[in-house]
Order: structure tokens, then C-alpha cells, then sequence
């Protein structure tokens, strides 16, 4: 018996042996060459991110953080985003040349998280590890981590904002006249906003506190292919001039995130009607302003700067060989496994606590601080 776990002891000290002579091939550092079998791989390993075209303010910023962060670390960093035309393609090929060039870790901000199981098999047969950041990868084994923000409880807390906000703001007594908004189909995230958001919402609506005048309650129905503002403001047109003619007033709606609440709410203003309570998430800079003018109701402080962290800390971690930290082992099932998640805490933000929410973000808080 002792032999046989001996000899298990000598193959794996010879993989990790192997392992490491390879890195060493691509040029890589390998470390203090002592053998020591806990390593992942060279400390100066290459690192890609991928990250999807920038529709919100937080992928602009994630890049520049995730290029200084890992330099800082001691990693070379492959940050790439996809253009904002043939994006699916684009990212895929983006991946795929991350895995020729030998990247240790694949960060993926995915455009679409359905469409990357080929990528991500091809990282996994190359001895790389999968990080999904943001946004699920889905029927795939080959997805290591996921690194978020708690996205059904972003949902909870825009469906709670959009109540909270009515009861304050709509000027008189239920029911109230709602419309509802999701974000691109594309995104895994978007449903699990939504259903958060109904998680609140539907026992309003079943009980006649709310009412969705224009009836589209599905999700197919409030789409916002790409998450482009420009579909959204189309739509709120539609809204408005299919069911809210005369005198009928739009109380909320409930918007995903910052980019479409704008837009929606400058449809409604272009219509002459009165901004209803519209929610949002990101606490894009525009938005934040806009919330403290008394305009917008509500955002969700996402910090980008905690999120990048901790996807690196997980580089970190998977490069020394230790146990990656995770704090969720049962939400995230993308059809093929359950994959561990680190999911951080989303934050409600409206004018009454902005000053509080954004404490430790000071370039947020020193707009905040201009207006009070
Ligand atoms: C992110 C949101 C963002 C949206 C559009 C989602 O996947 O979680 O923060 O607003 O994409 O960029």
C-alpha cells in the first residue's frame, strides 16, 4: 500500500516536473526551479482577458485595470476586447490565438457565452485554466471559475428600487403603470437580472399594484438586443405612442442597467411626459449625476476595481498552486456543470445614500459631494 502512494507521490512530482519544464520551453521564468510540485505554472506566465465590446462604462474601465493589475503581479498581460462589428468571431479568433500563444490563464468577458465552448475546450486541452468574468460561459465543461457580482440579487434590488421608488416619487396611490426592460439575449446575465427583478415584482403585478399597460411581460418581449441604448430608446418610442396616449402616465420602468435607463428616459422626456422612477446598475459617471439631479432613481454600485481584483487574486492562486477561493458551489449550472463561483455584493444606490455607497470610490464620491 505505502508503495503504491509513493509511486502516486513520484508521478505527480514528475507531471508538475514536466509542467514546468514546459513553461520553461515557451521562455518562462520557472520560478525557484526547486521542484516544488505545488506551483501552477511560471509566475511571469502570460495572461489573457478578453473582454466584449464596451456597452457599459465598467468593460472600458475592467481592460485598464486588468493590464496594470496583472503587470503589477509579475504576469505579461494579453488584454483584448471585441470590436463592436463581427464581435462573436472576433473574440472567438481573440481566444483562440491567447491559446497558441500559450497564455496560462483565459479571462473571458464573454459577447456571447454560448459561443465560445469551442475556445474554451481548445484553452482546457492546452493545459490553460478558464476564468468567466461577468458573464457565464454555458454548455461547457471546460469553464474552470466564474467571477461576479451576485447577478440575481442585482435583479432583487433593482426590482425593490423600482417599488420603493413608486411609493416615494409616483405623486399618488397604487396601481401603478409600469414597463419592464431586460438586456441582450446574448448574455447570460440578462435573464438572471430579469428574474431577480420579477423575484419582487410578479406578486405586485398579480395582485394589481402594478400594471404593465402594454402587457409584455416575457422576456423575449423586453429584450435589448446588444444592450444598445438605441434599441431600448426605439422601444420606449413604441411604448409610449402604443400605450400611453392622452393623458396615461408611465410611473417606472425598470431598466437593467445605466446606458438604457438614459435612453429611456430621454424617450419619455422627447414625448413631453413626466420621467418615471427608472432604475439602473453600473453607477456610470452620466448616471450617477443624473440620480443626484433627482432624475434617474436608481443605479447598482458594482465596483469594477474589487471585481478585477479578485479575478486576479484567482491567477494568483492558480499559479502558486493553491485552492482557489470560491463562495458559491450551486447557482451558476451553464448546462453542462455547475461551475464555483466567487460572487461579490452588489449595492443599491439612490440619492439618499449615494455619499455612503460610494465611500471608497472616490472619483463617485466627489460627484456626489458636488451636489449636496
Ligand atoms: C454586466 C452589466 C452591464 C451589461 C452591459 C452585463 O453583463 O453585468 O454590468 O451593464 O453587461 O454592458
Amino acid at each position: 500500500m505505502k508503495k503504491i502512494i509513493v509511486t502516486a507521490t513520484a508521478l505527480v512530482a514528475t507531471a508538475a516536473f514536466a509542467l514546468t519544464g514546459c513553461s520553461a520551453e515557451r521562455g518562462g521564468d520557472t520560478g525557484s526551479g526547486s521542484g516544488e510540485e505545488a506551483a501552477g505554472f511560471a509566475a511571469d506566465s502570460s495572461i489573457g482577458v478578453a473582454l466584449p465590446d464596451k456597452t457599459s462604462e465598467n468593460w472600458v474601465l475592467a481592460g485598464k485595470l486588468f493590464t496594470d493589475g496583472l503587470e503589477e503581479a509579475g504576469f505579461k498581460a494579453d488584454v483584448q476586447y471585441a470590436p463592436a462589428s463581427n464581435t462573436v468571431a472576433e473574440q472567438q479568433n481573440q481566444i483562440q490565438a491567447m491559446v497558441t500563444n500559450g497564455a496560462k490563464v483565459i479571462i473571458i468577458g464573454a459577447k456571447d457565452g454560448k459561443q465560445l465552448a469551442t475556445q474554451v475546450q481548445a484553452a482546457k486541452d492546452a493545459g490553460a485554466y478558464v476564468i468567466a468574468y461577468d458573464r457565464l460561459i454555458e454548455n461547457t465543461e471546460a469553464v474552470d471559475y466564474y467571477v461576479a457580482f451576485d447577478n440575481f440579487k442585482v435583479g432583487e434590488l433593482q426590482g425593490q428600487a423600482l417599488l420603493d421608488g413608486l411609493e416615494a416619487r409616483a405623486g399618488h396611490e397604487a396601481p401603478y403603470n409600469i414597463e419592464l426592460f431586460s438586456g441582450s439575449p446574448d448574455d447570460a446575465n440578462s435573464k438572471v437580472f430579469f428574474d431577480g427583478a420579477m423575484s419582487v415584482l410578479q406578486d405586485k403585478i398579480d395582485d394589481g399594484t402594478l400594471n404593465v399597460v402594454s402587457g409584455q411581460t416575457e422576456i423575449a418581449q423586453t429584450a435589448t438586443e446588444g444592450w444598445l441604448p438605441e434599441n431600448a430608446q426605439n422601444r420606449m418610442d413604441t411604448l409610449l405612442t402604443s400605450s400611453y396616449s392622452g393623458d396615461t402616465v408611465v410611473d417606472g420602468v425598470l431598466s437593467p442597467n445605466d446606458t438604457l435607463a438614459r435612453a429611456i428616459i430621454t424617450s419619455v422626456q422627447q414625448a413631453g411626459k413626466p420621467v418615471p422612477v427608472v432604475t439602473g446598475q453600473d453607477s456610470e459617471v452620466e448616471s450617477v449625476k443624473s440620480i443626484m439631479e433627482g432624475v434617474q432613481y436608481s443605479t447598482i454600485n458594482k465596483d469594477t476595481t474589487l471585481l478585477v481584483e479578485q479575478a486576479i487574486k484567482m491567477v494568483g492562486q492558480l499559479q502558486a498552486g493553491d485552492t482557489v477561493d470560491v463562495n458559491d458551489e450551486e447557482s451558476y449550472d451553464n448546462g453542462a456543470k455547475i461551475v464555483p463561483a466567487y460572487l461579490l455584493d452588489p449595492v443599491i444606490v439612490t440619492k439618499e445614500n449615494a455619499a455612503e455607497a460610494y465611500a471608497n470610490v472616490p472619483s463617485l464620491l466627489e460627484i456626489v459631494e458636488s451636489y449636496q
